[in-house]
């Protein structure tokens, strides 16, 4: 079982897609353990993208992730990491397949709706940055056995 932390970015919230979004990851079987809805600080924006604060676009970027709230969320599930990844599809929604949530909803390289860890590394680092254990509600949901085999 894998966690991963999604960010539904600001674009997201104002356009009003946060709902359909939560519901595909919903529908796929994953499983909410924590969720918010925040502003992201500067601060807190170049520790998120430390790889890429060094870049000619990170002051766009940062212009953009805190420009309105987020919702920052946990999901749980089996190869959760890539799972999620591939449902988020390319960086850029004009190069996204169609069926992704970016390829689906962006037309922009920037505002792409949605962020996830892209490995283990990743999602412990960037977990921990947006919460606290005690806002981790670990739970079992009862369907749980319709949505796999037991020894999976
Ligand atoms: O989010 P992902 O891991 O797919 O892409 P990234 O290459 O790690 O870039 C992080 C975020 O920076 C992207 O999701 C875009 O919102 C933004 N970005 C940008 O504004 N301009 C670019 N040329 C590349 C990425
Ligand atoms: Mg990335």
């Amino acid at each position: 079982m894998e966690r991963t932390l999604i960010l539904l970015k600001p674009d997201a919230v104002q356009r009003r897609l946060a709902g359909r979004i939560i519901s595909r990851f919903e529908d796929k079987g994953l499983n909410f353990v924590a969720m918010k809805l925040l502003r992201v600080t500067p601060e807190l924006a170049k520790k998120h993208y430390a790889e890429h604060v060094a870049k000619g676009w990170y002051p766009t970027l940062e212009q953009f992730i805190t420009g309105g709230p987020i919702i920052a969320a946990i999901v749980e599930g089996l190869e959760a990491i890539q799972v999620v990844r591939d449902m988020l599809g390319a960086t850029s929604g004009l190069k996204a397949a169609p069926g992704t949530i970016r390829g689906d909803y962006s037309s922009s390289r920037q505002m792409n709706l949605v962020h996830a860890s892209d490995g283990p590394e990743a999602a412990k680092r960037e977990i921990e940055l947006y919460f606290k254990k005690e806002e981790i509600i670990e739970f079992a949901p009862t369907i749980t056995p319709w949505l796999r085999a037991g020894d999976e």
